[in-house]
C-alpha cells in the first residue's frame, strides 16, 4: 500500500555510484522526476535515496531515524573511526555531541581564526622563496598545524608531512575502493596510534596540556555512567577534530578556484563590506562539490508524502543535489555570494554540512569553525598576497568523491603585500 517508490531495476548499482560520483542521486531523481527512489548497493542491500528540503526535515527527524549500524564497515575503517558520535543516538548522542558543541565558542572559533592566520602568514614566507607552489597540499598542511596546535596536540616540525598525508588520506578514501581505500586504512591506524599514546600521555601527567583545550576537554570526558571513554575511543574524537579542520583546505582550494574563475568576487572579498566574505564562502560551500550525500537508518516504519519506508532501511539524504534544486536555488549553477544576502537561513534548504539542530541532532559540528576559518583563508589570499595562476587543469572530477582542481591550483611568483 501506499505510493509506489521509483524504484531503479537491477541487483546492485554501487558501480554506478562509484561513475557517476556527485551525480549518482541527481541523475536518477531526473530520471524518474521524483524527490525520493530506490536502488540498490553494497551487494544488494536496499537503499532509499531522498532530496530537498521536506527531504531534509524528515531526515533530520530523531524519532524517525537512527545512526546505529548505518555507516558502512568501509567508511568507519577510513574516514569515521569505530566509536565515534556519528554512530550514536539518543541520550548518548546528545552527551558525547555536548561535548563537541562545547569546543565551539565565539571565543573559541577567534582563537583557532588567530592560529590559522599566523600559520598563513609562516607558510605563505616560504612561498615567497618559490617558483611556484601547489596550494591544495600547502593549505592542508597550514589546517594540520593549526588544528594540532588548537587542539593541544604536539606536533614536531619532522611529523608534519606524514600527520597531514594520514589525516588527508583518511578524508580521501570517502568514495574510494582499492588503493585509495586502503591507503586510508594504513593512515586512520597510523593516525589512531599516534592519538592514543598522546591521551595516555596527558591522562598519566607527563604531557601537560591547558584544562580549555579540546584535547584535555576529550581525554577527561565522562559519559552518562561517570566513565573516562577508552583510549581508543577518545581518539576517535580526537581524529574527528583534527581530520576535518584538515578537510577544511579543500573549501578552501575551491574558493580559491572561484576567486580566478569570476574574477569579479575576487575584488569584493579584498575590500569586504562586513558581508561579501561571508556570503562568498557560504556560495563555495553550496557550489561546490565535496560532501555527496549522508545517511542514517529508519528507526520504524514511516510514510513519508504517500511513499512507505519500512523500518531499518537504510536511506540516504542527498547533500549536493539540494544544494542545487532549481526549486531552493534560482539558476543553481551560477556562483552568485549576493545570493546569500536573501537566504533565510533555513536548517534544512543549505545542508553542505548537513542540517537540522546542532545539539539534537547529527549536523556537523564544525561548520561555524569551517566558516570561520575559510573566511580567514580567503581574506588572507585576497589581502596579503599577490600571486599569478599558470595554465594548469583546473577541472575537478565529478566522479571522484571527494574531489578537488586537478592541477591542486599552482600559484606562482608570490609576494607577500
Ligand atoms: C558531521 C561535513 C568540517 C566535525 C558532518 C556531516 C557532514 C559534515 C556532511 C554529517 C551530517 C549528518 O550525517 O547528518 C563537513 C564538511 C566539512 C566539515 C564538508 C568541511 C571541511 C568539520 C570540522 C569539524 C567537523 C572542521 C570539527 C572541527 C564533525 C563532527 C560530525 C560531523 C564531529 C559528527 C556530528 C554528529 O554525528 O553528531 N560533517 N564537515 N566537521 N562533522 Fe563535519
Amino acid at each position: 500500500t501506499g505510493k509506489h517508490i521509483p524504484t531503479e531495476k537491477g541487483m546492485d548499482h554501487s558501480l554506478a555510484l562509484l561513475r557517476e560520483g556527485f551525480r549518482f542521486v541527481p541523475n536518477r531523481l531526473q530520471r524518474f522526476d521524483t524527490d525520493i527512489f530506490e536502488t540498490r548497493m553494497m551487494g544488494g542491500k536496499k537503499v532509499v535515496c531522498i532530496s530537498g528540503k521536506e527531504a531534509a526535515e524528515l531526515f533530520y527527524d530523531n524519532e524517525l531515524f537512527k545512526r546505529q549500524g548505518a555507516a558502512p564497515k568501509r567508511i568507519k575503517e577510513s574516514l569515521f573511526g569505530v566509536g565515534g558520535v556519528q554512530g550514536m543516538d539518543g541520550e548518548a548522542h546528545r552527551h558525547r555531541k555536548h561535548m563537541f558543541m562545547e569546543l565551539m565558542t565565539r571565543e573559541s572559533l577567534k582563537k583557532i581564526a588567530a592560529i590559522c592566520r599566523e600559520k598563513w602568514k609562516q607558510q605563505a614566507t616560504e612561498w615567497a622563496t618559490k617558483d611556484s607552489i601547489e596550494l591544495f597540499p600547502e593549505v592542508e598542511k597550514i589546517m594540520c598545524r593549526t588544528a594540532c596546535e588548537w587542539v593541544g596536540v604536539p606536533l614536531w616540525a619532522k611529523d608534519l608531512e606524514v600527520r597531514t598525508k594520514d589525516l588527508s588520506a583518511m578524508i580521501d578514501a570517502f568514495g574510494a575502493t582499492g588503493p585509495r581505500h586502503w591507503k586510508g586504512r594504513v593512515a586512520r591506524n597510523r593516525a589512531e596510534k599516534w592519538i592514543r599514546d598522546i591521551v595516555e600521555r596527558v591522562r598519566s601527567g607527563e604531557l601537560h596540556v591547558e584544562e580549555t583545550k579540546p584535547l584535555s576537554i576529550i581525554a577527561w570526558h565522562q559519559d552518562l555512567d561517570g566513565n573516562l571513554l577508552d583510549k581508543q575511543t577518545a581518539a576517535v574524537e580526537i581524529l574527528n577534530l583534527l581530520r576535518p579542520i584538515v578537510a577544511i583546505a579543500r573549501f578552501v582550494t575551491f574558493g580559491a578556484l572561484a576567486l580566478y574563475d569570476f574574477p569579479a568576487t575576487k575584488e569584493k572579498v579584498r575590500e569586504d563590506d562586513g558581508n561579501y566574505t561571508k556570503w562568498f564562502v557560504q556560495e563555495v560551500r553550496r557550489y561546490y562539490p565535496f560532501g555527496p550525500f549522508t545517511g542514517a537508518l529508519a528507526a520504524k516504519d514511516i510514510d513519508w508524502q504517500g511513499h512507505q519506508i519500512k523500518k531499518d532501511t537504510l536511506v540516504i539524504l542527498d547533500i549536493y543535489g539540494t544544494n542545487h534544486k532549481p526549486e531552493l536555488w534560482s539558476e543553481p549553477n551560477r556562483f552568485k555570494p549576493e545570493r546569500f544576502e536573501e537566504w533565510n537561513g533555513s536548517p534544512f534548504d543549505f545542508i553542505p554540512q548537513g542540517g537540522g539542530d546542532y545539539d539534537k541532532g547529527h549536523r556537523c559540528a564544525g561548520e561555524w569553525l569551517t566558516v570561520e576559518l575559510m573566511q580567514t583563508s580567503l581574506s588572507f589570499l585576497t589581502q596579503e598576497l599577490s600571486y599569478e595562476v599558470p595554465p594548469q587543469d583546473l577541472s575537478y572530477s565529478m566522479a571522484r568523491i571527494p574531489t578537488h582542481p586537478s592541477s591542486n591550483f599552482i600559484m606562482k611568483n608570490i609576494t607577500l603585500q
